[in-house]
């Protein structure tokens, strides 16, 4: 078999050229880090062609991007976030290149793969959720590439890939990240390890892997639930980053005339509130994957429950948090309402005046406060 030219390629690439956007964008933040690059160099030696590799984790989508501009086509990639998955596609758009095919974590990613390319997640649950993806779907003799940044990894993700593959090695850490290849997959017996649930007093909250706080409820979640009896019954509720679908559900089954939309830019999420709002049966609930309720129209909500994230990724950060705040402004309609939990050392209530309209304290505990927002 001839080697195709790639083979010899060490990456070229100018992953300065690519965007996070629609994600956050700030001068400390890019869109690439040297566990793409060193990924997509060992991508390249393997030799194996692109329609026999999987992508996954790929944040902004510079693995699947230097693999198609060094000439790979057919490539399958998967990625939890919506805002990668635009981002991905912006970034292909403007380098006018193509040659990938986006996937669900799912058979039709892994079917009759070679090489999986994975940036890995920050929490176990989604790895493990990963890690049995490949190894009930991708054939036996399939290799996993899975790296991340030294600083942030654990043992606990050698433990992980450990139960489902044969051999696991670490290797030799390169410009702080550190690769871990991964042979021989045990097939999984029995149904995949996720979702999981768990019944809380008369809320049962399901989960898959990579979905935040998992089947737990939150702290600041539930600073917010004990507000329930405070926050007025409307029409037009909207969870704004609804994870799990915890607010959604509770919401939802007080106030079973009100319409509910639940919706998060993590597909795990979505999966994950789905799942919730059958186990609870509440059929007065949609959720949908979005970026911000970027496909509702302005004014679309009279209400909005909102738990912003607090991390950009492993950057501490509040931008992310902000942007879902000026996204509540536009989707509540005036005088309508937004109900908000955060630490107490964020800034938020300031951003909620200026953002929103008038705020005011509903509840504070050691960690967090609970607003109430007007809409202007
Ligand atoms: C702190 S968690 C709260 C989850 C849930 N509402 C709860 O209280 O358990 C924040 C959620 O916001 C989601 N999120 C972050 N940025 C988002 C964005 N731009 N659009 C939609 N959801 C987002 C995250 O995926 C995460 O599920």
């Amino acid at each position: 078999m001839t080697r195709p030219a790639y083979a010899e390629r060490v990456p070229e690439f100018d992953f300065t050229r690519l965007r996070r956007a629609p994600d956050v964008e700030a001068p400390n933040l890019q869109a690439w880090d040297a566990t793409d690059e060193l990924l997509v160099r060992e991508a390249l030696a393997t030799g194996i062609h692109g329609d026999e590799i999987a992508v996954i984790g790929d944040d902004y989508g510079a693995i699947t991007l230097a693999l198609t501009d060094a000439g790979m086509r057919g490539i399958r990639v998967h990625q939890d976030l919506v805002t990668g998955r635009r981002a991905l596609a912006r970034n292909a758009a403007a380098l006018g290149t193509g040659g990938f095919e986006s996937r669900e974590l799912d058979e039709s990613l892994l079917a009759g793969i070679r090489l999986v390319l994975l940036q890995l997640p920050k929490s176990l649950a989604e790895l493990d959720e990963v890690a049995d993806a490949i190894a009930r779907w991708a054939p036996p003799d399939a290799v996993l590439l899975a790296g991340g940044r030294v600083k942030h990894m654990s043992l606990g993700q050698n433990d992980v890939l450990g139960r489902y593959f044969a051999e696991v090695q670490p290797q030799r850490a390169e410009r702080k990240s550190r690769l871990l290849v991964a042979r021989a997959p045990r097939r999984p017996e029995g149904a995949p390890p996720f979702p999981v649930s768990t019944a809380h007093a008369g809320l049962t909250l399901c989960a898959f892997g990579g979905a935040f706080a998992g089947d737990r409820i939150d702290i600041g979640t539930r600073v917010l639930l004990g507000q329930l009896p405070a926050i007025p019954d409307r029409e037009v509720v909207i969870d704004l980053g609804c994870g799990t679908g915890a607010l959604a559900a509770a919401y939802a089954m007080r106030h079973p005339a009100s319409r509910v939309i639940a919706t998060d830019r993590s597909a795990a999420a979505v999966r994950s509130a789905r799942a919730t709002m059958a186990a609870n049966g509440l059929e007065n609930v949609t959720v949908t994957l979005d970026d911000a309720g970027s496909e509702l129209p302005a004014g679309a909500a009279d209400l909005i429950l909102l738990n912003p994230p607090f991390h950009l990724g492993n950057t501490v950060d509040e931008a992310a948090g902000q942007r879902l705040i000026a996204a509540a402004a536009r989707l509540t309609r005036p005088g309508g309402e937004v109900w908000t939990v955060f630490n107490s050392h964020l800034d938020h209530r300031r951003v909620l005046q200026r953002e929103v309209g008038p705020t005011e304290q509903a509840e504070r505990t050691p960690k967090f406060i609970v607003t109430k927002s007007t809409r202007r």
